[in-house]
């Protein structure tokens, strides 16, 4: 596989770093990597599979598939650009740009080619993203190249298009909410008694160990916190408090409100 990565900025970095290091199905034979300034990325040139550029169009030239990974603000210029290398037969388009719609890529590339929203997020960087995918007509049908790279670098779900911003909620920004959650657990371990270090490792293998239950016995979340709270232990005395204070109100209407904003923007 030929993948142009156009917009190697933190997202597109990310995927970089994810496909560079997987060692799983994707058999890379070029990597294809531009931005208009390509010295903040010019130590992957070393990589024998990666080519630096400032041309787009050479870039989509030499490429079967092609990530875009510019600004909302910056994919219009940049389809414009691209449009008359792209050849409907040869080319996947996946765009991780937020909030644009197929429609909007379709209006300048026309139809006919396989258009892919992806929304990834940036544990990509180390194969773990949960990735959002949409296509048209025949970028369902060439659903297949999208999914054998984002199931390398975690897990895939196709979804409605429809259901896009919900999904930009849930897994993007979802970075940060589960990052936030890990910063204030770790914050009462200190207040417990454990050194910062000492205080995040054990939050964070925690909360990976959390995740790594549900999804290697496929049970609900409630049925392994039964697991843990004794009658009147002290881990229902403390799962009560949060909720007095509005633990999963908060974190719901924190979701709502991300939404809400996701869909004036
Ligand atoms: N960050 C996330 O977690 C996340 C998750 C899902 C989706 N997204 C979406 O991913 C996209 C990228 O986000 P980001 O945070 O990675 O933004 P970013 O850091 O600003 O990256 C955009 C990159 O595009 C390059 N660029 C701009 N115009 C270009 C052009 N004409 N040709 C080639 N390269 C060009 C810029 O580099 P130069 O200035 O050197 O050209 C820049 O490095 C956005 O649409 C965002 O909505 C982000």
């Amino acid at each position: 596989m030929k993948i142009a990565i156009i917009g190697v900025g933190n997202l597109g970095y990310s995927i970089t770093v994810g496909i560079l290091n997987q060692k799983k199905d994707i058999k890379c034979q070029a990597l294809y990597l531009t931005k208009r300034d390509t010295s903040s990325i010019e130590h992957l040139s070393k990589v024998s599979v990666v080519k630096l550029t400032s041309d787009n169009k050479r870039a989509v030239k030499y490429s079967d598939v092609i990530i875009i990974a510019v600004l909302p603000a910056q994919l219009k210029k940049v389809l414009e650009e691209i449009k008359s290398e792209i050849d409907s037969k040869r080319h996947v388009i996946i765009s991780v740009a937020t909030g644009r719609e197929i429609e909007d890529i379709e209006s300048i590339l026309g139809k006919d080619v396989p258009i892919i929203r992806a929304m990834p997020n940036t544990a990509i960087s180390v194969g773990q993203s949960m990735t959002c995918l949409s296509g048209n007509k025949n970028g369902n049908l060439k659903m297949h190249c999208a999914k054998t790279i984002f199931n390398a670098l975690g897990q895939t779900l196709c979804i409605d298009e429809k259901h896009m911003q919900a999904a930009t909620v849930i897994c993007a920004s979802g970075i940060a909410f589960w990052m936030r959650l890990i910063r204030a657990t770790t914050q009462g371990a200190v207040q417990l008694g454990f050194h910062s270090e000492e205080a995040q490792q054990l939050s964070m293998q925690t909360c990976l160990g959390a995740a790594s239950l549900l999804i290697d016995s496929q049970s609900h979340p409630e049925q392994e916190i039964d697991k843990v709270t004794t009658p009147s232990g002290c881990t229902i005395e403390g799962l009560n408090e949060m909720e007095h204070n509005g633990l999963s109100s908060s974190l719901i209407k924190g979701l709502v409100a991300s939404y809400e904003k996701i869909n004036e923007i």
